[in-house]
């Protein structure tokens, strides 16, 4: 393993990632631990993230020496490099020299173990205060900026090598490069961290965690539970059951994407509930977003859990195991911890029996999401499960502004499959976050089709581009391409008869409508 030390900000999993883009596993760890804890996961090397401090700052964090010491490569990126400085007796101060932004590289070693093979001038992503004047002894000076004389330094005796820019954005041009090269040639680590060994290694000790007992999995039709399920039917196979509650607020194919594709995959054993009519009854009346969230939160538990307690009372042995589709940022953003946690399920709710106990099995902790679709590309789910933009689990029911009927969810389901197939044909998906498509139910405007009047309802499209959903912007996206879904919208889709372009960014609207 590679260790990746965060010194918070938002650049260790970055830089994570990039370490396993190299095909070298990596994770993370928090700058508190201590170094001794850190050594004695026998890391093969560690890499010093950036970070918001100044070295100076009162309270900056720190790193005892020993992590210099004790014959491990180290890597610093900015924070971590200027931290590898001061420790080691370099001198790093605030004079002035603030560089922010891409920043032209000066290499003066171009031959050195990090830079070898790269150009002597390079663009860099910079992000700092203070700067590097003089490195510590022993090490030697390979580039430099304009107003920065120490940019990078490199020990090879003691491997030991700082960069004082950020080699994991993709601005600094030959980043990945030199990350590869600290990796390979500076620690001498062989790549060869890749998907296939992932599923193996996962397979076996979910084989040794489970045992002969049997787990359930709840599938949502989203990327991270199917390829979670995927992995624990690969390893245990028929001690597994799914449950996939069909609420009836899918979009177009999806519950036959689960119950037929997904199944073909993987010989998964499924049990579909279908629950499309409960759901309409629940959601009867109510138009308040808020209230229907919660509607729908409330009968996905019951039918839920009343799937459990089915698959409880048949014969066969205990029930010890649920399965979920945690990923490592929820991971380490909830604090990094490790083991297996035990939840009791919501038996207030569902009525399960007061004892019953699961642990969970969560095969994708230790994954990023495009490591995630890799896995399931690997055990062979179909493209289109794999490759799926994000959706809300409470689905279609908060994507119509009005009261959710079953004609209503028809008609939706209809505009929605239209615009997603013409994104696709547009090759769109990849640069297109996800694309709500609305239906503005409690809206009528006057149009005329045919040689008539009509009276019909809006439907909103609502391309985005994001890297996390937390903030988004809306796609710009070809006019051709919007015509053809608005022609084919009005079209085909009976009671619609305009078609409108959501141009608002998050924030301040919304992803969703609801
Ligand atoms: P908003 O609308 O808050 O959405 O900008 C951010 C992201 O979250 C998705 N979303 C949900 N996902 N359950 C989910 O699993 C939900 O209740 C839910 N609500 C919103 C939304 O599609 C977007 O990707």
């Amino acid at each position: 393993v590679v260790l990746v030390v965060d010194f918070g900000a938002q650049y260790a999993q970055l830089i994570a990632r990039r370490v396993r883009e190299a095909r070298v596993y990596s994770e993370i760890v928090p700058s508190t631990m201590p170094v001794a804890e850190m050594l004695a996961k026998n890391p093969k090397a560690i890499i010093l993230s950036g970070g918001p401090s100044s070295v100076y700052a009162e309270g900056a964090p720190v790193l005892e020496r020993e992590i210099f010491e004790a014959g491990v490569p180290v890597f610093g990126m900015c924070y971590g490099f200027q931290l590898m400085a001061t420790t080691l007796g370099g001198t790093v101060d605030d004079n002035g020299a603030r560089e922010y932004g891409r920043t032209p590289l000066h290499v003066s070693k171009v031959g050195s173990t990090l830079f070898e093979g790269t150009p002597a001038e390079q663009s860099v992503w910079m992000s700092h205060g203070d700067a590097c004047s003089a490195a510590p002894e022993g090490f030697t000076v390979t580039a430099s900026t304009d107003v920065v004389p120490v940019a990078a330094f490199e020990n090879d005796e003691k491997k030991l090598y700082g960069v004082q820019y950020h080699p994991e954005v993709l601005h600094s041009t030959h980043g990945q490069q030199i990350l590869e090269h600290f990796l390979y040639r500076g620690a001498g680590i062989e790549p060869n961290w890749t998907t296939h060994n992932v599923v193996e290694e996962q397979v076996a000790l979910i084989r040794e965690q489970v045992g002969t007992k049997r787990a359930i999995c709840g599938l949502s039709g989203g990327v991270d539970s199917a390829v979670a399920a995927a992995l624990v039917q690969k390893a245990i196979g028929s001690q597994l059951t799914c449950v996939y509650v069909d609420h009836g607020l899918m979009r177009k194919g999806e519950t036959e994407q689960v119950e037929k594709d997904f199944v073909a995959a993987t010989g998964v054993q499924l049990k579909v509930v279908d629950a499309q009519e409960r759901f309409l009854t629940a959601l009867a009346g109510v138009s308040d977003p808020e209230t229907k969230r919660k509607i729908i939160g409330r009968e996905f538990i019951r039918v839920f859990e009343q799937a459990q307690l089915e698959i409880l009372q048949e014969d066969g042995p205990e029930v010890a195991f649920l399965v979920q589709g945690t990923l490592y940022p929820d991971v380490v953003e909830s604090g990094g911890g490790t083991g297996t946690a035990n939840i009791k399920s919501h038996h207030n709710v569902g009525g399960l029996p007061d004892d019953i106990e699961f642990e969970l099995v969560e095969p994708l902790r230790k994954l990023f999401k495009d490591e995630v679709r890799m896995v399931g590309q690997e055990l062979g789910l179909p493209e289109e499960i794999v490759q799926r933009q994000p959706f809300p689990g409470p689905g279609l029911g908060i994507r119509i502004v009005g009261e959710v009927t079953k004609d209503r969810l028809d008609l939706l389901r209809e505009a929605d499959a239209i615009a997603r197939e013409e994104l696709t044909a547009a090759g769109l998906d990849r640069e297109i976050w996800q694309c709500p498509v609305v239906l503005l139910a409690d809206v009528r405007s006057v149009g005329v089709q045919g040689d008539g009047r009509t009276y019909g309802h809006p439907i909103v499209l609502r391309p985005v581009s994001s890297e996390d959903a937390m903030t988004a912007d809306w796609t710009r996206m070809p006019y051709d391409v919007l015509a053809k879904i608005s022609t084919r919208i009005t079209n085909e889709v009976s009671d619609v008869n305009r078609v409108v372009l959501d141009v608002t960014s998050k924030p301040p609207g919304t992803i969703e409508w609801e």
